[in-house]
C-alpha cells in the first residue's frame, strides 16, 4: 500500500469515530482498556432509545415486542460473529469479568468436586484468576498455575506436564493483556478434551483482534467484553455449550430467569434465559449488534493488515530506543497490537504521565495481572496497546515521547 492510500484509509476509518476525528491531540493507544466507538454504534443506542424502547421480554405490547426483537436480534449477531451453533449457547452479561464469574461459579457448582484441580495460567487478568480462587477455596479444589517460557509462551509439553488426574477445568486467556502473546487454545482445549477436561478460554483481547470461531476452538465456554470491541461499555457475553450450560445452576436469581414460582421454591427459564436475571441491557446488546455489522463492513482483511503494519513499526521503534526493555515475544506478528515495557530508571506511572502531557495515552501499573508481574519480578510496567484506527503517525508520536522520557527525568543518556 502506498502512502497516500494508507493515509486516505487512515482518513476513511477515523472520520467514522466521532472523538478521535474530533481530538487529533490525541494519540489514543489504550485499547487493551477500551476502544473508542464509530458513529453507527452511537447511532444505534439513540436509534434503540428513540424507536424501540421498553422492557423486553415482558411487555405483550408492540413496543415492548419491538424491544424484544432488537435485543434477540443481538444474540443472533453474537451467534453469527462466533460461530456458535446456536443463539442457546450465547448469554449476556455486563462483561468477560462477569462471563468468568458466572462459569466459574456456576461451573463449579455443577462439575468441580473436592480434591479436583482447576490449571490457569499465570498470564490471567485477575478476571480470570480470582473467581478460580474462590470457586477453589468454596468447593474444597486446588488451583494450579502454568508458567511460560521468557516470551510468554506455553508450549504443548509444557501445558500437558501440568494436567493430572485431578484436573477438572482449565480456564486461560485467548491472548495476553499484558504480553500480547497469543496461545494456541484449539490445541490446547483439544489436548484437555481428551482427558475429559472442561476448557474456559478468555476472549477479551481475542475477539477485538482476529476472528474467532468458538466451534473450531472446540473451546466449552468463551467469554468477551463488548466495550474492548467498539461496542457501549455494560455488555459482555459468554458463550458456553448447550450440554453443559443446562447442567449448571443459575448464576443470579430473580426476574426473568424462571418457570414458575412458588412459596418455597422455582423452577428455571429454558437457554439463554436461565442466566439472565433481572431487567437486561438491550441498548448495550444493540450496540454490540452494531459494532459487530461495523467489524464486518470494514472486514478482518482490513483489520488485520492495519493492525499488523502498525505492529511492526511500534516493534521497530521502540526496539531502537536505549534503555527500554520489550516484554513479550520478540516477533512483532506475536504482539497482537499490545506493547508492554519497561524503561530503566523511570517509574512507569512516570512515564505514563509524560505522555499524557503530549497527548500520548498508554497504561501505567500491574494491568491487573500482579501474579505475572511478580513473576517477571517487575511490579509495574507501561502498556501501549493499538487497534486498527490508529496510525503511522500516532505509533511515530508514541516513540519520540518515549525517547525523551528519560531525558525529561534528568538521566543524560
Ligand atoms: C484478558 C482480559 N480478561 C478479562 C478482562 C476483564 O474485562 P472487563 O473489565 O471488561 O470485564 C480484561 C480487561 O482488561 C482482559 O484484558
Amino acid at each position: 500500500m502506498t502512502r497516500d492510500e494508507r493515509s486516505r484509509e487512515d482518513e476513511r476509518i477515523r472520520r467514522e469515530f466521532p472523538l478521535i476525528w474530533q481530538h487529533p491531540e490525541i494519540a489514543y493507544l489504550d485499547n487493551s482498556a477500551t476502544t473508542q466507538k464509530p458513529a453507527c454504534v452511537i447511532e444505534s443506542l439513540k436509534g434503540y432509545y428513540e424507536e424501540s424502547n421498553a422492557n423486553p421480554l415482558r411487555g405483550l405490547y408492540e413496543l415492548s415486542m419491538k424491544a424484544t426483537d432488537a435485543y434477540e436480534d443481538a444474540r443472533e449477531a453474537v451467534r453469527a460473529f462466533l460461530g456458535a451453533e446456536s443463539t442457546e449457547e450465547i448469554i449476556f452479561t455486563r462483561n468477560a469479568s462477569e462471563s468468568l464469574n458466572l462459569v466459574a461459579f456456576s461451573g463449579s457448582e455443577a462439575f468441580l468436586n473436592p480434591g479436583d484441580e482447576i490449571l490457569i495460567t499465570i498470564m490471567e487478568h485477575h478476571s480470570n484468576l480470582i473467581p478460580w480462587q474462590e470457586a477453589a477455596k468454596r468447593r474444597g479444589a486446588a488451583l494450579r498455575f502454568l508458567e511460560p517460557d521468557e516470551e510468554g509462551k506455553i508450549s504443548e509439553e509444557r501445558f500437558c506436564s501440568e494436567l493430572t488426574e485431578r484436573t477438572r477445568i482449565v480456564a486461560m486467556t485467548q491472548i495476553s493483556n499484558v504480553l500480547g502473546v497469543k496461545h494456541d487454545i484449539r490445541r490446547l482445549a483439544e489436548l484437555a478434551h481428551e482427558r475429559n477436561i472442561i476448557f474456559v478460554a478468555d476472549g477479551a483481547q481475542s475477539v477485538p483482534h482476529i476472528p474467532v470461531n468458538v466451534q473450531e476452538l472446540g473451546v466449552d465456554f468463551f467469554a468477551f467484553s463488548g466495550h474492548k470491541m467498539l461496542a457501549p461499555m455494560g455488555i459482555g457475553v459468554l458463550y458456553g455449550k448447550r450440554e453443559l450450560l443446562q447442567e449448571m445452576p443459575p448464576f443470579l436469581f430473580g426476574g426473568e430467569m424462571i418457570e414458575y414460582v412458588s412459596r418455597e421454591t422455582a423452577t428455571w427459564a429454558e437457554l439463554p434465559h436461565k442466566f439472565e436475571a433481572g431487567t437486561v441491557n438491550a441498548g448495550g446488546a444493540v450496540g454490540l449488534g452494531a459494532a459487530i455489522e461495523y467489524y464486518n463492513r470494514i472486514g478482518w482483511n482490513v483489520i488485520l493488515e492495519r493492525e499488523a503494519h502498525l505492529s511492526r513499526l511500534a516493534m521497530e521503534k521502540l526496539s531502537a530506543i536505549p534503555h527500554l526493555r520489550l516484554l513479550g515475544p520478540k516477533k512483532a506478528e506475536e504482539h497482537h497490537g499490545i506493547f508492554t515495557f519497561t524503561i530503566d530508571g523511570v517509574h512507569p506511572h512516570d512515564i505514563a504521565a509524560i505522555l499524557d502531557a503530549k497527548g500520548v495515552n498508554v497504561r501505567a501499573g500491574h494491568h491487573c495481572a500482579q501474579p505475572l508481574m511478580q513473576f517477571m519480578g517487575t511490579p509495574s510496567t507501561t502498556r501501549a496497546s493499538l487497534a486498527f484506527y490508529n496510525t503511522e503517525d500516532e505509533v511515530q508520536r508514541l516513540a519520540e515521547s518515549l525517547a525523551g522520557v528519560r531525558a525529561e527525568m534528568g538521566y543524560r543518556d
